[in-house]
């Protein structure tokens, strides 16, 4: 069965089982400044997750595009990817883990045609924050699944939350017995030797995590993830989702292209030149810090690997050609953008090849000056990334091939240094949403309060924020409702905003604790991300919202607000673009 099959079966599957199925949100999420890139199906979801009403219901599916980077330098081996597709289904407040299990079950034992023999599962072993999930035990009997198919483990293994604080709670895993022999006589589904594949992971959210502990939520929901390209693997009783029709192509014409034969640098060029592709795709673009970063990297490595098999990066434009052909009908905005991804990576792969010969000259120049010994110090190796951008693997590669070692404890210690610099830096920059703070950025941001005020009113309370952003010369503002506005609604909204600002009410700012905060009935996107002590921002009587600021004193500096456009952002959310124009 092809990825894409397997993707249709499971959306119509939850489909005729009562969820709405929804859109993937994009790669880089928009309203959550907290993370690089969408991880996991459930991570657009947390509003809802801790309570808040979903425009499409309480059961809900779809097919998730995620990108994680903690495994970056893993990529190469046989199951190590950085873009992957999430595919899962919700309860929210829903069915728990009986629905849950029965469908899972279901749908792999009947839709996928798994023999049940071939599955194990796993289940939470209990411990002083949640009991041991005898329920999860049951219900995966009562399917089908034999008693010595089912393991307990700990919150090590069992239990599941999108880093450290946030929604969580105890899951039930899902393996996949390849039929390899059993490593030993301990072999279980926790051992990694390759025998047992996760397949699907169901989670039972109902916790909430956060510094104080551990607390129940006020809902319990279902959260699950199942991994396509690992299951198209298994399903095709493939080695590695490499062999599948997802990669298979441009990995064979690697193979036609390379002069040097090395798996693992193939996989390694097919891999993060999808990756690339997708995040292109989503509005990504190379740069220095955070997520420009990730994907300058991504490319580079690719380039890297590229050199090493030596093969000609002009044929890049091909290999982008191949994935957009096949992988096109999965995601259409690789089509849409196409023309974008070839020039955003050749341009990259351009600044690149500049990047390594500089680098290689000065790296000649510095072994040069190198007397009585050959390992070359870790400032020499940080001043050619920092200052070159040539990457230690390549000093340390060039190192080697000229007889030399790099000392690279020392670039280690010095590379970690610039991290935490640029990460406070970063952190900087996304205090309160404000890639930058100016006279015009400033308004807009006030400007974005009075509109989420003026929302309210118009649409009603519970049109709640979901993002924005601002540049010094418009404002963009997401919310949710159900319905595009009417022309009425834009006005009265418009009218409004202006009314205020003619008013010349005053803004101010109170520090205090979040909770008295969330007593004076304050406005804030997501309270769990706040400290103890924040700021709250009022203005006039129409608007109080925790916000880190800055705003203008006085609602009159604001000048004519102006709606410019009303569209849909994704499903159940509007998107606002608006200006503030000079009187
Ligand atoms: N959120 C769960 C996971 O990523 C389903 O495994």
């Amino acid at each position: 069965m092809k990825a894409i099959e397997i993707r249709r079966k499971y959306l119509d599957y939850f489909k005729k089982h009562g969820h709405s199925v929804i859109p993937s949100a994009p790669l880089i999420p928009e309203n959550d400044p907290s993370v690089l890139f969408t991880t996991a199906g459930m991570q657009p979801l947390v509003p809802y997750l801790l309570g808040e009403k979903h425009p499409e219901g309480k059961r809900l599916t779809d097919y998730q595009k995620c990108v994680r980077t903690n495994d970056i330098d893993e990529v190469g081996d046989n199951r190590h990817l950085t873009y992957f597709e999430m595919l899962g289904n919700w309860s929210l407040g829903d069915y728990f883990k009986d629905e849950s299990i029965a469908m899972s079950f279901e749908f792999l034992t009947k839709e996928l045609g798994i023999p049940v023999e071939k599955l194990s599962v796993t289940c939470f072993a209990g411990d002083e924050d949640c009991p041991r999930d005898e329920v999860a035990a049951n219900a995966w009997k009562k399917a089908g699944i034999p008693e010595d198919h089912i393991y307990y483990y700990g919150k090590d293994d069992n239990w599941w939350i999108a880093g450290e604080e946030g929604p969580c709670g105890p899951d039930t895993e899902m393996f996949y017995d390849t039929g390899k022999p059993a490593c030993g006589p301990d072999c279980q589904p926790s051992c990694d030797c390759g025998k047992y594949v996760e397949i699907w992971n169901n989670v039972f959210m109902e916790y909430f995590k956060d510094e104080n502990g551990y607390r129940k939520l006020e809902q319990k929901n279902v959260d699950t993830g199942l991994g396509l390209e690992r299951m198209t693997m298994l399903l095709q009783g493939k080695e590695t989702p490499f062999d599948t029709e997802l990669f298979s192509p441009v990995m064979d014409k690697l193979k036609e292209l390379q002069k040097i034969d090395n798996i693992e640098s193939r996989r390694i060029i097919a891999e993060h030149l999808r990756s690339s592709m997708m995040i292109i795709a989503d509005g990504g673009r190379p740069s220095n810090l955070d997520r420009g970063y990730v994907l300058r990297r991504l490319i580079r490595r690719m380039i890297r690997h590229m050199n090493k098999l030596q093969i000609d990066l002009d044929s890049l434009k091909e290999l982008i050609d191949i994935y957009v052909r096949d992988l096109g009908e999965m995601y259409p905005e690789l089509v849409k953008n196409r023309e974008t991804i070839e020039q955003v990576i050749i341009e990259e792969k351009d600044k690149f090849v500049k990047t390594l010969s500089n680098g290689e000259r000065e790296f000649q120049k510095a072994i040069g000056k190198l007397e009585g010994t050959n390992v070359i110090p870790g400032e020499i190796v940080f001043r050619l990334y920092d200052t070159y951008g040539f990457p230690p693997e390549v000093t340390k590669e060039l190192a080697f091939e000229n007889g030399y070692e790099i000392d690279m404890d020392s670039f280690n210690e010095l590379f970690k240094k610039h991290q935490e610099k640029s990460r406070a830096g970063s952190e900087q920059k996304f205090k309160g949403g404000l890639a930058e703070t100016t006279e015009e950025t400033i308004k807009y941001h006030t400007a974005t309060h009075l509109l989420n005020a003026a929302i309210k009113k118009v649409i009603g309370k519970d049109a709640h924020q979901r993002g924005s952003n601002i540049t010094v010369d418009r404002m963009r503002f997401d919310f949710n409702c159900d319905h595009k506005l009417t022309p009425e609604e834009k006005q009265e909204i418009e009218d409004l905003v202006n009314k205020w600002i003619k008013e010349g009410l005053p803004v101010i700012k109170e520090e205090m604790k979040k909770e008295d905060a969330i007593k004076s009935g304050a406005e804030c996107m997501f309270i769990e991300k706040y400290p103890d002590i924040v700021t709250v921002y009022t203005i006039g009587d129409v608007s109080k919202e925790l916000c880190g600021g800055p705003h203008v004193k006085n609602t009159s500096e604001l000048g004519r607000f102006k709606i410019k456009k009303e569209e849909s952002s994704s499903s159940g959310v509007r998107r606002i673009k608006a200006v503030l124009i000079d009187e």
